[in-house]
């Protein structure tokens, strides 16, 4: 029967499914579910140096509106709280306490001070690994590119330094070279990366006429950006990346896998379909992995990452114009007959 054990940044993970930083991950209780259901390590919610009562307002909406699929889970998700950094700090240290798997914590702070401060505080609970939400918001049209990816890099250099725990930095999808990003990333001694975090972004209601924030669930095709960069990545960085955003099914992991993630992010998948699916999906990989005769997870993957296919253009985005062409030669064909 195939095992399902995987390594991440040192840590072992009974299997790939990690829970991604949510509100879920923020509650013993909800943790102490993830576990029972077979989730191998979760990210605790991030700790933001500011107030977070916003945040949990909109999720607040959100889970309103699943109230008739999940009525049992929404029944279940407790007031929403209003905790300051220093009582998730207690908070994380009791779960920690309280569970067999590994927790990883979350920050993103404001200041180079904060995070340092934070990360020692964190680091003090006896959490097993730190996860950087490297988040920077851009609104500012004088701010240049090089300046915000030199403090970031900094940052992460000053965590390191200051922390001996494990350390993966998310990364936010939008650099202008993600690959140069990584690279400068690991000069700084980090053990992981994930690719990719998903922000809230503003849609306009045209019946209200009026700009509304809200967090979309993802789609399954939203997990080919991070697939890509997976595939481009896996054996030309030492580092191990866990895959996040759209992984909405066991397809998706085994995908993730096969471009070379060890492990995957799950934050959508449970808040659709509730914990009892985490089975499921594990079930399914099990099946996927006996049917096709592999016993361990190591044994696929990264076997369709960059390094090791024989034509890798595929990864490549000028594939797109031969695409275009194909299709081009497709439709002059039809127009001759
Ligand atoms: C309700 C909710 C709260 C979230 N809170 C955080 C957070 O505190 N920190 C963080 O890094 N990501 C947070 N995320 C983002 C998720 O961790 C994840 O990166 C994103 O949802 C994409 O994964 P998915 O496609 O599996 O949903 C949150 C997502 C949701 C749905």
């Amino acid at each position: 029967m195939a095992d399902l054990k995987t390594k991440y940044m040192g840590l072992e993970l009974k299997n790939p499914l990690i829970m991604g930083s949510t509100n879920l991950s923020g509650s013993t209780e909800f943790v102490k579910k993830l576990e029972e259901n077979g989730i191998a390590a979760i990210i605790y919610k991030t700790i933001f140096e500011e107030d977070v009562q916003l945040e949990n307002l909109e999720l607040h909406e959100e889970m309103e509106s699943y109230t008739e699929r999940h009525a049992q889970m929404i029944t279940q998700f407790p007031e929403m709280d209003d905790f300051g950094p220093e009582e998730r700090l207690n908070n994380m240290k009791k779960l920690k306490e309280s569970v067999n798997i590994p927790v990883i914590a979350s920050l993103n702070a404001v200041n180079k001070s904060s995070w340092i401060e934070y990360a020692k505080k964190i680091e003090a609970t006896g959490v097993d690994a730190l996860e950087l939400n490297l988040y920077y918001e851009d609104i500012d049209f004088d701010k240049e590119a090089d300046e915000i990816e030199k403090e970031q890099l900094e940052i992460v250099r000053e965590v390191r330094k200051a922390i001996k725990i494990p350390i993966s930095v998310k990364l936010s999808p939008f650099y202008s070279n993600c690959l140069n990003m990584i690279k400068k990333l690991e000069m700084t001694g980090v053990d992981g990366f994930v690719l990719f975090n998903k922000f809230l972004e503003p849609d306009i209601s045209i019946k209200e006429e009026e700009l509304q924030i809200k967090h979309n669930f993802s789609k399954s095709n939203e997990s080919r950006h991070p697939l890509r960069y997976i595939g481009m990545c896996y054996g030309n960085i030492r580092e191990d990346i866990c895959a996040s955003t759209g992984i909405l099914s066991s397809t998706d992991v085994i995908k993730m896998i096969l471009a070379g993630a060890p492990a995957v992010q799950l934050a959508s998948f449970v808040y659709k379909n509730g914990f009892d699916a985490i089975g499921d999906m594990l079930k399914e990989i099990e099946d996927w992995m006996d049917k096709r005769g592999y016993r361990t997870i190591e044994e696929f993957k990264g076997e369709l990452a960059m390094k090791n296919l024989k034509n890798p253009t595929i990864y490549k985005k000028v594939q797109y114009f031969d695409v275009m062409k194909k299709l081009s030669d497709l439709i002059e064909g039809y127009a001759l007959k």
